[in-house]
């Protein structure tokens, strides 16, 4: 609530898409997405039900007041994206998944999905350009 106050006095207002979701809800979109596009693909937007961060309730996809690209590739470089990304971790939320670092946290680019770590965490990821998986160092090279 306080960062969806803070985006509109700033003129960018804000809507969610997607919260919390429940193992049905999960496994539902999963398998919507499965069929579209196939598993391969799937997983890479897509969690397998029960490893969600939308299943903890820690999660919320959020979009423009316009609703225009709702979790959509196109909400990239948007006014409210940009907004995201310099003002969540102000209210403890992290851009979960980062563009580039897709090798890290297995899913590519969601500058939507912002996930509630608390606001000195989030700070310090923010500042060091971190994945919630570097900060705590799970990060698993690929090659050893
Ligand atoms: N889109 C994210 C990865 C999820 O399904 O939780
Ligand atoms: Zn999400």
């Amino acid at each position: 609530e306080k960062l969806f106050a803070a985006a509109e006095k700033d003129g960018v207002p804000l809507a969610g898409v997607s919260g919390f979701r429940s193992e049905a809800t999960q496994k539902a979109l999963f398998e919507s997405y499965v069929k579209r596009d196939g598993e391969e693909a799937a997983r890479k937007y897509s969690a397998v039900p029960g490893s969600s961060e939308h299943q903890t309730g820690l999660a919320m996809d959020v979009t423009g007041i316009n609703g225009k690209c709702p979790a959509e590739d196109c909400f990239a470089g948007t006014k409210e994206a940009k907004w995201l990304a310099d003002h969540a971790a102000e209210y403890g939320f992290i851009i979960r998944y980062p563009k580039g670092k897709d090798d890290i946290t297995g899913y590519q680019y969601e500058p939507w999905h912002l996930r509630y770590v608390g606001t000195k965490m989030a700070k310090e990821i923010a500042d060091k350009g971190l994945t919630l998986e570097e900060y705590l160092g799970e990060a698993v090279p690929v090659s050893k």
